[in-house]
């Protein structure tokens, strides 16, 4: 079985994660190598970022592992938060923060329409593979949902009645930004193993 490392901390994602890419593969978390540096992610693009972070646990461990960036595109506010959604509302802000920010900006705005990004950077055999997936929806005027993370409670799947924090896992993963890029690279995967 292919064991790929996850260069994330981010206990939800990697939950995600496993449950997209299924048994055929063993999936390692940063904390199940006790890896505990801090990954840089300085790009000015999701892209960038994620090719940022699958390199340097690459350069570190030399293990086939990958690495995911994500933005949140607002319209109203001109793709805003983007590449910066994990920090919009400060250095070291808690997710809460970044959602009480967004409701704000969007406080009295009709247009709430914004969309998820998701790239993933793959490193396998010391080569590098990108995959890309979106998902649109609306910004609800209020939380709703406990589950999820992130700007789950507040992001409406087009199509949808329940935000992402509202919606079972396998819903969420089925149609999500991430689950969408990540079933590219399960196919990428299955494509070389043949
Ligand atoms: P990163 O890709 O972990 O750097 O994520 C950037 C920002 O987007 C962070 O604030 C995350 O919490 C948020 N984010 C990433 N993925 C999701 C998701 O699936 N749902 C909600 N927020 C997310």
């Amino acid at each position: 079985m292919l064991s790929l490392l996850f260069a994330t901390n981010n206990q939800h994602k990697l939950r995600e994660v496993r449950e997209i890419m299924g048994n055929d593969f063993r999936i390692l978390g940063l904390k199940d190598i006790n890896f505990d540096s801090e990954i840089p992610e300085t790009s000015e693009t999701l892209s960038g970022n994620a090719a940022q972070k699958a390199l340097f646990i690459y350069e570190k461990t030399s293990m086939d592992c990958f690495a995911d960036d994500t933005g949140l595109e607002v319209d109203a506010l001109q793709g805003r938060p983007g590449v910066y959604s994990a920090r919009y509302a400060g250095e070291g802000c808690r997710f809460d923060d970044n959602i009480e920010k967004i409701l704000r900006e969007l406080n009295g705005i009709e247009n709430r329409k914004a969309r998820f990004c998701c790239v993933v950077c793959l490193i396998i055999d010391g080569k590098e593979h990108l995959f890309e997936g979106g998902v649109n929806g609306v910004i609800t005027k209020e939380r709703k949902g406990k589950d999820g993370f992130g700007y789950d409670p507040v992001f409406l799947p087009d199509g949808h009645h329940q935000t992402f924090a509202e919606m079972p896992a396998y819903l969420k993963n089925g149609i999500s930004h991430r689950g969408r890029a990540l079933f590219k690279m399960l196919r990428f995967l299955k494509e070389v193993d043949k």
